[in-house]
């Protein structure tokens, strides 16, 4: 399939999906025709996510559900086979610090080598994000910190039955 520049895929483990992650879907949805975001599903790693695949793509439901040309699927494959066979031109993702950056760098240069014809897009995390990450959230819940202003609020009450002490 020729890749099409109306399509991006937003690929991530989203264990579980926070407003960062929300915030980088929600530009692409205004960028592009169709965002599909691809959420990894490896299950053979057990134990390997908090949530499942069918958990973790729940809670992307109702964190989309105003955004009317995104799609959820999950991916087990290389995510540049995955934009393939979506027909996506575009791998859209979010980079927060200096860190994101080399390990994208590295990511672009694989994914360069095996689809040339697909591009990574990316979006510079928005301040008010620019800290947050799933692994963190997950620590602050279990330590009982306060995580209502970083997840949406069914994530954070299922983070807390989950984890909270
Ligand atoms: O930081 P995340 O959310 O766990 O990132 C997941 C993903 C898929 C975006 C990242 O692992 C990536 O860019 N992988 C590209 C290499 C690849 O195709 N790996 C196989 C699927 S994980």
């Amino acid at each position: 399939m020729v890749p099409d520049n109306r399509i991006a895929i937003c690929p991530g483990t989203f264990d579980p999906v926070t407003f960062g992650h929300l915030d980088v879907i929600s530009r692409a949805s205004a960028m592009y025709d169709t965002v599909i975001v691809a959420v990894v599903n490896l299950p053979w790693r057990k134990g390997s996510t908090l949530f499942t695949a069918e958990e973790r793509i729940g809670f992307l439901r109702d964190a989309t559900q105003t955004m009317d040309n995104i799609e959820i699927e999950t991916f087990s494959s290389l995510l540049v086979d995955f934009a393939r066979e979506k027909g996506a031109m575009t791998i859209v993702k979010g980079l927060r610090a200096i860190s994101d950056f080399e390990y994208e760098l590295e990511m672009n240069q694989l994914n360069r080598r095996q689809a040339p014809d697909i591009e990574s897009v990316y979006l510079m995390a928005s301040p008010k994000y620019s800290f947050l990450r799933s692994s963190g959230v997950k620590e602050l819940a279990t330590f009982g910190g306060e995580i209502d202003d970083l997840v949406p609020n069914g994530v954070a009450k299922h983070l807390k039955e989950r984890l909270g002490r």
